[in-house]
C-alpha cells in the first residue's frame, strides 16, 4: 500500500490545473468523497497493525499534498480571472470627476473689486477688527452721544462707561481704516480696504450680524467730487457692464460733505427695484482735523461699498444669510 501511495504522490504533483475543468477534474478524482484518496482511506482495516501508523501517516501527507494544489490552483485561477475583468474594463471612458474646491462667491467679488481699483490706481490696506471708540467713531466726526452713533448698532467688547472714550467695539465700517491710514501716512493716498464689519441687527434675508465693506480714501490737494463720481461710475460699469442702470443721490454721514450714495437697479426694466450699493462724499473738514492734517490744503474723497449686495446683485442671490452658511450645495455653484 506504501507504494501504491508513493504512486498517487506522483499522479498528483503530474496533474496539472489549468482552467475550470482541470481544477474540477483534480477535485473530483482526487479529493471528493469517491475520488482516489478517501478510496484508499477506506481500505485502512486492510493493512496490517503494526504498518497502520506509517501508512496512516503518509496517507495524511497525501491528502495534505492534494488539497494544497487544489487550494493554489483555484488561487491563481481566481487572480487570472480578476486580471481577465480588468483587461475588459473600457479604459477610454470618462474618469468619475474630481470634486475641487473653489473661491467663496464674496471672496470671488473681493477679488474683482481689487482688480477694477488696482486699473484705476488704488493701492489695497487692511485695519483691526476690533477698533477703539477713537477710530471707529470720535475721528470719524460721531461727537460722543451723538445720534448718528445709533445709525450703526455697535457690539461692544469693552465699555469704559467714560464718555465714550476708551470703549472696544468690533468695528461696525470699514472707515476707522481711514483715519489709520491719514495718521500714519501722508497724502497723496489712494487705497481701498476690504473687510468684515460687525453689527448688532437682527438676522434677515437682507441683513445680517456681519459682512464685507471695502472703502476707498483718495486724499490730496485739489481732489473733487467731479473725480468721485466719475471713479463710482467707472467702477459701476467695470463691475457689472457698460449698460448698467445706476443713480447718485444725496445722503448724510458725519464724515463727508456733501455725502451721497449710489444705488444700481437689480431686476427687469419692468418688475426691479434700486438697490444701494455705496455710500461716499468729501472728507469733512473735521475729520482732517483730527488726524492732524491742513483742510485747507488737503481735499479727498472716500466711499465704502456693500460687498454682499455687490455680490448678490452679480450672481442674483436674494438672502445674505446663504453666503455665511457654508452649504457645499451653494458653494459648488461658484467653482471655476
Ligand atoms: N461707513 C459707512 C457705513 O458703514 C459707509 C460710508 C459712507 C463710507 C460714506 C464712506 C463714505 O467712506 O464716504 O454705512
Amino acid at each position: 500500500m506504501i507504494e501504491e501511495i508513493k504512486n498517487l504522490r506522483k499522479e498528483i504533483a503530474g496533474t496539472e490545473i489549468t482552467n475550470e475543468e482541470t481544477l474540477e477534474a483534480f477535485r473530483l478524482k482526487f479529493l471528493s468523497r469517491k475520488g482516489l484518496i478517501q478510496t484508499m482511506f477506506a481500505r485502512m482495516s486492510e493493512v496490517p497493525q503494526e504498518e497502520r501508523a506509517s501508512v496512516g501517516k503518509a496517507m495524511n501527507e497525501v491528502k495534505q499534498q492534494a488539497e494544497d494544489k487544489f487550494r493554489k490552483g483555484k488561487d491563481s485561477l481566481t487572480q487570472a480571472t480578476a486580471t481577465q475583468l480588468r483587461a475588459t474594463d473600457d479604459i477610454t471612458l470618462p474618469v468619475a470627476p474630481a470634486y475641487a474646491g473653489s473661491l467663496h462667491p464674496l471672496t470671488q467679488t473681493v477679488n474683482e473689486m481689487k482688480d477694477i481699483f488696482f486699473r484705476l490706481g488704488f493701492d489695497v490696506a487692511y485695519g483691526p477688527e476690533i477698533e477703539d471708540d477713537f477710530h471707529n467713531f470720535t475721528a470719524l466726526n460721531f461727537p460722543p452721544d451723538h445720534p448718528a452713533r445709533d445709525m450703526q448698532d455697535t457690539f461692544f467688547v469693552q465699555k469704559s462707561g467714560k464718555e465714550n472714550a476708551e470703549d472696544l467695539v468690533m468695528r461696525t465700517h470699514t472707515s476707522p481704516v481711514q483715519i489709520r491710514l491719514m495718521k500714519e501716512t501722508t497724502p497723496p493716498i489712494r487705497s481701498i480696504i476690504p473687510g468684515r464689519v460687525f453689527r448688532n441687527e437682527a438676522v434677515t434675508a437682507k441683513s445680517y450680524f456681519q459682512f464685507n465693506q471695502m472703502e476707498g480714501l483718495f486724499v490730496d490737494e485739489k481732489v473733487t467730487m467731479g473725480e468721485l463720481i466719475e471713479t463710482l461710475v467707472m467702477f459701476a460699469k467695470m463691475m457689472y457692464g457698460e449698460h448698467v442702470k445706476y443713480r447718485v443721490r444725496p445722503s448724510f454721514f458725519p464724515f463727508t460733505e456733501p455725502s451721497i450714495e449710489m444705488d444700481v437697479w437689480w431686476g427687469s426694466d419692468f418688475d426691479g427695484q434700486w438697490l444701494e450699493i455705496l455710500g461716499a462724499g468729501m472728507v469733512d473738514p473735521n475729520v482732517f482735523k483730527a488726524v492732524d492734517l491742513d483742510p485747507e490744503k488737503y481735499t479727498g474723497y472716500a466711499f465704502g461699498m456693500g460687498v454682499d449686495r455687490i455680490a448678490m446683485l452679480r450672481y442674483g442671490i436674494d438672502d445674505i444669510r446663504i453666503l455665511y452658511e457654508n452649504d457645499i450645495r451653494f458653494l459648488n455653484q461658484f467653482t471655476g
